[in-house]
């Protein structure tokens, strides 16, 4: 089991990006959010996608387990915040913003009853198997009817090379979010772009990105 709190004391977020995810500049039109929606980021860590959110004019809520990453993320990005304890987190507001500190498994549905979209980038595939059932379960659960989501995600033969983050494949996507509609938005080989997993032979990594629309 990965110790997220550690791998944020000691550094180790080679997942985290200076610039925001390029895939959600080109398909965040398909969440057709209306001006000032609100999107719910889980696993939020520090993410520049938060940012990239909030200037289009987007509010954002996310959470986040570790508070060196939430804590980062405001002092980075000279957002100012306030900080409040609430029963099972550490709520950070901003202009626009709320970061919940604390286990994604503890939202309820009166944390998100604003939320009209959901954006995940390697979150998802952050977490094993069977984290992953529950993940999405928990998601179905949590957030309000007719929220549209981007899900984007990374497969590859698991079995030469260990994860995080994890292979997911669009079998694994159809079964696991059955309960919303869902639509592969694109799906290519990137694995000239990917050193780690060029050098360790990886035949491929492909990278996906999904539209689904909780019913
Ligand atoms: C691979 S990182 C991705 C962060 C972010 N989505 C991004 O694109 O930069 C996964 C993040 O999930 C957080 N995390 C893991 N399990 C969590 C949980 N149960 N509740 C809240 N956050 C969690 C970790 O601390 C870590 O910051």
């Amino acid at each position: 089991m990965t110790d997220w709190i550690q791998r944020w004391k000691d550094g180790e977020t080679g997942w985290h990006r200076d610039t925001p995810n390029t895939r959600l500049v080109k398909f965040i039109d398909s969440l057709q959010l209306r001006k000032a929606g609100t999107v719910f980021v889980p696993l939020c860590g520090k993410s520049q996608d938060m940012v990239y959110l909030l200037e289009q004019g987007y509010k954002v809520i996310g959470v986040e387990l570790s508070a060196d990453a939430v804590d980062a993320f405001f002092k980075e990005n000279a957002i100012p915040y306030t900080v409040q304890k609430a029963r099972d987190f550490t709520v950070y507001n901003g202009q626009n913003i709320r970061i919940f500190c604390g286990d994604y498994f503890a939202l309820d549905t009166y944390h998100l009853e604003v939320v009209s979209a959901v954006y995940d980038r390697a979150s998802l595939i952050a977490l094993p198997e069977e984290l992953r059932t529950k993940y999405a379960q928990h998601l179905y659960d949590i957030i309000p009817s007719n929220c549209r989501m981007l899900l984007l995600t990374l497969n590859y033969p698991q079995a030469q090379i260990s994860g995080p983050p994890f292979a997911v494949d669009e079998t694994e996507v159809n079964t696991l979010f059955e309960r919303f509609k869902y639509q592969q938005l694109e799906c290519f080989n990137d694995i000239k772009n990917e050193p780690k997993y060029l050098h360790a032979g990886v035949d491929f990594i492909e990278k996906a990105t999904y539209y689904l629309h909780k019913k």
